[in-house]
């Protein structure tokens, strides 16, 4: 059983996913703590809620706005927790160093697009929405991938493609994509990844 570590910056809908799937889709993995670099964040709640421990860690307030401690402070809460493999699940924030090493190949990452399309730095929630209806394309969808010291450039894992539909406003498209894709490729990934096929 694979000890798994989530990162969140927000409203958790994957965390959720993930919490929702426990024992059914994902059997070969475990949550054991969910770490948000925002105090607000409502998944901190949901994690709450379903009894899995919970901490924060924000680069300006606790980590002097240094990428380098931020990465450190994660990695040690990580190590504490023994978590085997992270998911980041609408984790927002860039980190490098220590924590990409420790975890190099280990690290899930979900991204709500068809990578290679409307991915980067910069390219996070809905302003991935809004550069898709922008460029006008057809069908987007959402991606599972590795993540590597290229952003959105690691492996992918997995991808589920969602039609776009006449009328769609950003936020429309941004919670057909979680329900038709998001949260059905993650939890699937995240198993195929623990269970190491
Ligand atoms: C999700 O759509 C996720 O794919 C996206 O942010 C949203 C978080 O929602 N992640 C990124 O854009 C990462 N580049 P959630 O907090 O409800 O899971």
């Amino acid at each position: 059983m694979k000890r798994i570590g989530v990162l969140i910056s927000g409203g958790g809908t994957n965390l959720q996913a993930l919490i929702d799937k426990q024992g059914s889709v994902i059997k070969s993995g475990k949550i054991v703590c969910v770490c948000s670099n925002s105090a607000s964040a409502y998944g901190l709640e949901r994690a709450k809620k379903a009894g899995i421990p919970t901490k924060v860690i924000r680069k300006n307030a606790d980590c002097g706005g240094d990428t380098e401690v931020f990465s450190h402070s994660i990695c040690e809460y990580m190590k504490e927790m023994d978590v085997d493999v992270i998911v980041l699940a609408g984790f927002m924030a860039i980190f490098g160093g220590e924590l990409l090493n420790e975890y190099s190949g280990r690290i899930i990452n979900i991204h709500p697009s068809l990578i290679p399309s409307f991915c980067g730095k910069g390219m996070y929630g809905l302003k991935v929405h809004e550069a898709a209806l922008g460029y006008g394309v057809k069908v987007t969808g959402a991606t599972v991938h590795l993540v590597n010291d290229v952003v959105d450039g690691g492996k992918i894992l997995m991808q589920k493609a969602v039609y776009v539909q006449d009328g769609d406003t950003p936020e429309t498209l941004q919670r057909r994509v979680m329900e038709e894709a998001e949260w059905i490729i993650l939890p699937e990934a995240v198993e195929k990844f623990c269970a190491g096929s």
